[in-house]
């Protein structure tokens, strides 16, 4: 599963599951330019002797602005990882449309204003089997979650534009493979962001025991780590998943997969 000197392009390179990509694909020997919010990434960046590019993936300019860069110093790109996301734990009824907008805006639009702004440069990879790119979807994107709709939404969306997206550039003879991956809960900031909330609104006792209660309903009997997503990624970058192609892999040691 080598990744010799391919040119791959990562966004939310600062969070938990991207810092744990940046890390597994560099250790694969791709190529990296590395982006997240202004300067969160950048140390990522440095310990991966990466490209480092600030880039807000709800922002069609910023995006733009990447691709030439991109264009500019490497040529093209072999892989496109859209790892940027928020969350929002909140009723469907309280929620307001601002706050709807802003988690598909961030979720989803992103990935479509991603895939959009460096499709050309994809298609010139140059790869015997083309270029690659991984959508980060959610088991809830896979199936509704109490508190979770404007997230589920969202995700869901990923979900199916990564298989359009996959059709569409298959029946024009366009070489990038698209696929979605679908976590289950993986320990970062953004998992633990909606236990912090029940713990401050005393639903939960600690961050602690709400992780473990989490942990307890999984098959696997625990929270997934970042690095067992980063493996995942890295297989549908490669050419090992060369024939695999709209496919979503969700990544929750079999939740999604038992008998309800
Ligand atoms: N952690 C989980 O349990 C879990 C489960 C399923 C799916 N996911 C998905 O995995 C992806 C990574 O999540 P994570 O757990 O590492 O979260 P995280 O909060 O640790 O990291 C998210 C990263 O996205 C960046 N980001 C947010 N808004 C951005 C914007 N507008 N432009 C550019 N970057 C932006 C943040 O700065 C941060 O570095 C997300 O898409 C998330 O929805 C996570």
């Amino acid at each position: 599963m080598s990744l010799t000197g391919r040119r791959i392009l990562v966004t939310g390179c600062g969070g938990g599951i991207g810092q744990a990509v940046s890390r597994v694909l560099h250790e694969r020997g791709a190529q990296l330019i590395l982006s997240d919010l202004e300067l969160h990434g950048a140390a990522v960046a440095n310990a991966c002797k990466a490209r480092y590019l600030s880039l807000d993936v709800t922002q069609e300019h910023a995006w733009r602005t990447v691709a030439a860069t991109v264009r500019e110093e490497f040529g093209a790109l072999d892989g496109l990882v859209n790892v940027a996301g928020v969350i929002l734990m909140q009723p469907l009824i309280e929620t307001t449309l601002a706050e709807y907008r802003r988690i598909q805006t961030v979720n989803h639009e992103s990935v479509f204003l991603g895939i959009k702004a460096t499709a050309a440069l994809l298609e010139e990879s140059g790869l015997e089997h083309g270029a690659a790119i991984v959508n980060f979807s959610s088991i809830y994107g896979l199936g509704g979650q109490p508190g979770f709709s404007a997230y589920c939404a969202a995700k869901g969306a990923v979900r199916l534009l990564t298989k359009a997206a996959a059709v569409e550039f298959a029946s024009k003879g366009q070489r990038i493979r698209v696929n979605s991956v679908h976590p289950g809960p993986i320990d970062t900031p953004l998992a633990r962001l909606p236990i912090e909330q029940l713990v401050r609104q005393g639903k939960v006792a600690s961050l602690e025991s709400g992780l473990n209660r989490i942990a307890s309903g999984y098959p696997g009997g625990r929270i997934g780590q970042p690095e067992d997503v980063a493996g995942v990624v890295a297989f549908l970058l490669s050419d090992d998943s060369r024939f695999l192609n709209g496919v979503e892999i969700p990544v929750d040691y079999g939740f999604t997969a038992r008998a309800q």
